[in-house]
């Protein structure tokens, strides 16, 4: 039987990826995005794919706007993934906790008025903070000192959904993502590497502004795991650290290389590591939800160049965050 999702921000990079997995196995998408522009979407599924989308254009940060959207869309569960990246809550942070904590309040409020069993929420590793130690990956113990806005209302956020467990007893799962890369990743602190494939695709030279190792996590099995979650996560409060593959940067732009030699010499990269730890533990998401997709480097660079050359020849290529 089809079932409605209702997923916030999906005209963004993961949430693209989510709509297109749920039209694929034939569920409802409802989108609920402040932007009016579906070209992530579109890019993804083309046209046809984007007609069957129901959109709902609303602001995150007013209740009374979330709350009456999910009443009517009616959802088998939802999914929240509208946020601010961390160069957006650093420009404006006032701006950045309205939308990532108090919007995040509102989903919840929102679901416990519609009566549903969980929410899945996008957190991010960024809560962890700095750290050098390439050896031992991060679990969900590890010590949380971000550095930056983002982070920390990253944080607030696991702490509201713990709340709501504790007071209403509404179950959550948060995902924390690292590096994410794949079609449509072109905004916030990591999305350098799928900038330089586009670059790559057109021919064009790219830096990419920070080195050193970091978790890539290809955007379909990331967009899987927010649905793995949201179908079959456990009750309580969770979060969980998602681990794909850690590699250094250079080896990231030798993978898109050994798949496009004409980019050889093109592609750069420089300046400081992210503050967060680059080996994520993805032991406890395995365990709770078995059976996740794992997509290694040289096979997701490999599908993105793909989709991306596909793109170019149609000239549908934004090619914007490349300037
Ligand atoms: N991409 C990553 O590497 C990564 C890593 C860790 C966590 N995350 C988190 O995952 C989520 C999705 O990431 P993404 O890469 O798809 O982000 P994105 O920036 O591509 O998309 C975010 C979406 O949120 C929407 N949005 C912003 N403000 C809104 C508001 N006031 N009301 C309604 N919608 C609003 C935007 O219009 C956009 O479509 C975000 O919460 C992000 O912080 C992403």
């Amino acid at each position: 039987m089809k079932q409605t999702y209702f997923v916030t921000g999906a005209l963004g990079c993961i949430g693209a990826w989510v709509v297109k997995q749920l039209l694929e196995r034939g569920d409802v998408p409802v989108v609920f995005d402040l932007g009016g522009d579906p070209r992530r979407i579109r890019d993804l599924l083309g046209e046809a794919g984007l007609a069957k989308v129901r959109f709902v254009q609303g602001d995150i940060t007013e209740l009374e706007s979330v709350k009456r959207a999910v009443l009517e869309a009616k959802p088998h569960a939802l999914v929240h993934l509208a946020g601010l990246q961390v160069p957006f809550c650093k420009a404006d942070p006032a701006l950045g906790a309205r939308v990532n904590v108090l919007g995040t309040i509102h989903v919840f409020e929102a679901a416990l008025a519609a009566g549903l069993a969980r929410v899945v929420y996008a957190s991010s590793a960024a809560v962890l903070g700095p750290s050098e130690d390439d050896e031992h990956p991060a679990d969900e113990h590890a010590p949380c000192e971000p550095v930056t806005h983002y982070g920390v209302y990253k944080r607030a956020n696991e702490g509201t959904a713990r709340i709501y467990w504790l007071d209403k007893k509404l179950s959550s799962v948060g995902l924390r993502p690292l590096t994410v890369y794949g079609v449509g990743r072109d905004q916030g602190l990591t999305s350098g590497p799928t900038s330089a494939m586009k670059a790559a695709v057109l021919g064009r030279p790219f830096h990419i502004g920070f080195s050193g190792p970091t978790d890539f996590h290809y955007v379909a099995d990331t967009a899987a795991a927010f649905l793995a979650c949201a179908d079959r996560g456990p009750a309580g409060a969770h979060v969980f650290n998602l681990h794909g593959d850690t590699l250094d940067v250079a080896e990231f732009v030798r993978a898109i290389e050994a798949e496009l030699p004409a980019a050889r010499g093109t592609l750069t990269h420089g300046g400081p590591r992210i503050p967060i730890p680059p080996r994520l533990d993805g032991s406890a998401i395995d365990e709770a939800v078995p059976g996740l997709v794992h997509t290694s480097v040289a096979s997701g660079v490999r599908e993105t160049l793909a989709r991306l050359r596909v793109l170019a020849e149609r000239g549908a290529l934004d090619a914007r965050d490349l300037a």
